[in-house]
């Protein structure tokens, strides 16, 4: 169709610019993976020098960095509410029973004391703990990966958010339901809980397999004799006892999904990916390949730092981590 009318044509040519200049607009707002190369070029040199001096001196942070992101994406979306500390009127998500020993923080906080040095008000922390994160796994000997940055901060955190998580008594179905509500399939779900190749838990996450268990068991059945032994050693010393989730805590490799094989998970909700036809089968995947294992775990982790985040004015970039603007 040929439009005569020269006004309309001017009409339309200023349309154009102004929709065009729209679609420009929300391009610079949308994430990317080069969304910080003008506005603050150091960041990634940054984030990754200051999480390796901090993994050299402490190699158990890599764990506590990967499961705040984690925490962070699965509660109001990757926005860093799990950063924000309480106040007078306010019980913030890292004040429930459900932080779990959360940890981590003051190499957040280190990099955006840093980074407000050098580009002050440009980079979020909700960025930084997906950075850190990923930077932590390659650290730990797990896949390289890049993600888009660019999410905002959050100005909301709340204790009741953390019904949210994850409880360690779900099973496979369970787990596939709560992961599937975010997105994920079973197989990303499967390749998330991988990251428990790092850390441990406490005895407090675990013990309710160890004794009374339900009306026929006093053990849970699905762990190993000898394994059911190791943990209850492990809980003599108290709830806060730690228990690594495989045989080598700081080191990112398949030997959690070799663990489950020879039902030495250490939550229910980890032996229960073995026990369950579902997901036994990725479990057998993952344990005979580490390859398959660390590159569908890199897919679902860019997925995950992408959970519901803020762009443009929906959030701000916080000063401090730890409080809004
Ligand atoms: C599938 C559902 C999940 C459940 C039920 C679960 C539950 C738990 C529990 C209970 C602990 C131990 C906390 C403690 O006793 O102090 C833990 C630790 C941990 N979780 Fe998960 N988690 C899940 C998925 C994930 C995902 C998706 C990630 C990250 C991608 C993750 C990363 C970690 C890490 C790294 C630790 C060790 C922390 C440390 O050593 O400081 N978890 N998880
Ligand atoms: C986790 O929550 C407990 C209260 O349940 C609190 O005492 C502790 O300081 C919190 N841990 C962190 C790291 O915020
Ligand atoms: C998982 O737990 C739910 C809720 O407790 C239960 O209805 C379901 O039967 C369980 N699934 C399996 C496979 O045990």
């Amino acid at each position: 169709m040929v439009i005569k009318n020269s006004t309309y044509n001017k009409v339309s040519v200023v349309m154009f610019l102004l929709i065009s200049g729209l679609t420009m607009f929300r391009a610079a707002e949308a994430l990317s993976m080069n969304y910080y190369i003008m506005r603050c070029p150091m960041v990634e040199l940054i984030v990754k020098d200051t999480v390796n001096r901090a993994l050299q001196s402490d190699p158990t942070l890599a764990a506590g960095l990967i499961r705040m992101h984690f925490h962070d994406c699965f509660l109001q979306g990757c926005d860093a509410s799990v950063l924000l500390d309480s106040t007078k009127g306010n019980t913030a998500e890292k004040d429930s029973p459900a932080n779990l020993s959360l940890r981590g923080y003051e190499v957040i906080d280190d990099i955006k004391e840093q980074l407000e040095d050098q580009c002050p008000g440009v980079v979020s922390c909700a960025d930084i703990v997906a950075m850190a994160a990923r930077d932590a796994v390659f650290f730990a000997g797990g896949p390289v990966y890049d993600i888009p940055k660019g999410r905002k901060d959050g100005r909301r955190s709340k204790i009741e958010d953390t019904r949210n998580l994850p409880p360690p008594t779900f099973n496979s179905s369970e787990l596939i339901r709560m992961f599937g509500q975010h997105g994920f399939t079973t197989q990303d779900m499967v390749a998330l809980s991988g990251a428990h190749t790092l850390g441990v838990a406490r005895c407090a996450s675990f013990k309710n397999r160890l004794a009374n268990f339900d009306s026929t068991h006093n053990v849970d059945p699905d762990i190993d004799t000898q394994f059911a032994n190791t943990l209850i050693r492990t809980c003599k010393a108290g709830d806060n006892a730690e228990q690594p989730f495989d045989r080598s805590r700081n080191t990112f490799d398949n030997n959690y999904f070799i663990g489950l094989q020879n039902k030495a998970g250490v939550l229910s909700s980890d032996q229960t990916l073995f026990s369950s036809p579902q997901t036994r089968g990725i479990v057998n995947n993952y344990a005979m390949n580490e390859a398959m294992f660390f590159l569908d775990f890199q897919q679902a982790m860019v997925k995950m730092s992408l959970l519901d985040v803020k762009e443009g004015s929906k959030g701000e970039v916080r000063q401090n981590c730890r409080k809004i603007n």
